[in-house]
């Protein structure tokens, strides 16, 4: 076969200097024809389009014809023709087809129309197909989107540890790092696990959540964002719960709850914006496929301001509701959690809009939130979304060392691996305030994806680590 440099996909479509000498590589989506001529729908992943390949069957032997099935790679070679079908710009006419990959009857994603939940037991090929070809191109722009806000607006990137000795959240929801032999744990005078000889010299887990580190960030360069893996040993099988997953946390010196609620709408919709603008064949694909109000919704969140209102108010709404007849599973009353199906009252019965809640008890929040003057209530805020629930969740920072302390104290905090975190309110303190956004979520609200499991690439949920 003639040695030609690969054009892909997305660039072959653009091209329109007919007769050229093409070559492409890529993955046969389909095969058609007759007796006479083949078209074969070629993808290469860098575009949901595929590019048509017309084959003259007196060109090519049965042989590697016979090898074009659904699945197998191919390289071809031919010339760049105007397509006079609808739909398509630009197509090859082939002169040389090489088949790199066959590809045998028993490729799970042979057949169209299989259930997420099939995809989900093969997420090693389930990339290969339109809907998660679209998913993860979104969830890469999305990526670059958050950067390139933050990079814009003055705030640096910040690598926090993954491996870590604190429980930033205090759920105690950790997945333990250690080297110690399992079957053979040495153990204190008093019965404990001694992890003096382990490797690190104490207990260590995988973060959840790079936000202390993050506040000694802030509090030095004034601005910073993480972007990272965390991880939550929380036992809670959800369409919105991963035990692997994204967060992105920006933590900002001086600013205080209205200023992190402005940050996190501006945010939220700059990057909804982005992939109104930059994945646009791939939105299209999935508001046709899997969520025709999906175009609509991502525009109505850029157009409208969110509902700012306190946890309290939110409660009495949804008391009122309850008193009007609406039914809930889990009880609503003061000092409760909300549970998603609370928050999506609020936010698509009620308010129709993108709501933030503020003023949470401080029995159902973190340690490290700012007290009201109330003494009940903390300076909390969460964003919740249409089909999600919370989105982001985030608050203002008790920055009085006294109050912390008489926080982590109540709350039985271990001390001894706090100090650090501790020295930022001992040395030329000040407010700040940060928020975390679930990557997943985003991507779950971008794309009409109605599982988590289905938005990033390989999940990781209880009784689930495959691949
Ligand atoms: O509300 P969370 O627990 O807040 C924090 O971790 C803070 N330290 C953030 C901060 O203030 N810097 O988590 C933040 C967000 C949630 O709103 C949700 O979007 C997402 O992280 N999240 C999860 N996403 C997927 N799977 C899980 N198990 C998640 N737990 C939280
Ligand atoms: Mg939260």
């Amino acid at each position: 076969m003639q040695a030609i440099k690969r054009t892909k996909v997305i660039d072959v479509l653009r091209r329109t200097d007919y007769g050229a000498t093409v070559n492409v590589k890529g993955w046969v989506r389909t095969r058609r024809g007759s007796k006479s001529v083949n078209f074969i729908a070629l993808n290469d992943g860098s575009t949901i389009q595929n590019v048509q390949i017309v084959a003259d069957v007196e060109r090519f032997d049965e042989e590697t014809l016979k090898q074009i099935t659904t699945g197998a790679c191919l390289s071809v070679n031919g010339e760049l023709v105007k397509s006079p079908g609808a739909g398509q710009a630009s197509e090859i006419q082939a002169t040389e087809i090489e088949v790199l990959g066959t590809c045998g009857a028993d490729f799970p994603m042979q057949k169209k129309g299989q259930t997420f939940e099939f995809m989900r037991q093969n997420a090693h090929m389930r990339l290969r197909t339109n809907t998660f070809g679209a998913v993860f191109r979104i969830r890469h722009n999305m990526a670059i989107a958050i950067h390139k806000y933050f990079h814009e607006h003055g705030f640096f990137y910040f690598h926090t540890p993954i491996i870590t000795a604190s429980d930033c959240e205090g759920a105690g929801q950790m997945f333990q790092v250690t080297t110690k032999n399992l079957y053979d744990l040495r153990k204190t005078d008093d019965g404990k696990i001694d992890y003096s000889d382990d490797f690190f010299g104490k207990q260590t887990s995988l973060t959840v959540s790079g936000q202390l580190e993050g506040e000694l960030g802030a509090t030095a360069l004034g601005a910073i964002y993480t972007f990272g893996p965390t991880f939550r040993a929380e036992n809670s099988n959800t369409p919105r719960h991963l035990a692997e997953f994204w967060m992105i946390e920006p933590e900002v010196a001086f600013n205080d709850i209205t200023d992190n609620m402005d940050l996190a709408e501006d945010f939220i919709k700059y990057c909804v914006q982005w992939a109104l603008d930059n994945c646009q064949d791939d939105l299209a694909f999935l508001n046709k496929m899997v969520d025709h109000s999906l175009l609509e919704r991502l525009h109505f969140v850029v157009e409208h301001d969110f509902v700012r209102l306190t946890y309290t108010e939110g409660i009495r709404i949804l008391e009122e509701a309850v008193k009007g007849g609406r039914k809930f599973e889990f009880p609503i009353y003061w000092g409760a959690d909300l549970a998603s199906e609370h928050e999506r009252y609020l936010v698509e019965e009620h308010f129709k809009r993108p709501v933030i809640l503020t003023d949470y008890p401080k029995e159902i929040k973190a340690f490290y939130m700012k007290m009201n003057d109330d003494g009940k209530t903390v300076r909390a805020m969460d964003v919740l979304f249409p089909q999600i629930g919370e989105i982001i969740g985030g608050s203002e920072r008790e920055e009085n060392y006294d109050k912390l302390m008489t926080r982590i104290e109540e709350l039985h905090i271990p001390m001894k691996d706090m100090w650090w975190y501790l020295d930022t309110r001992r040395f030329g303190t000040c407010p700040h305030a940060g928020f975390g956004l679930g990557f997943e979520r985003l991507i779950l609200f971008v794309t009409g994806m109605q599982n988590i499991r289905d938005v990033i690439p390989f999940p990781r949920t209880p009784k689930s680590a495959e691949f």
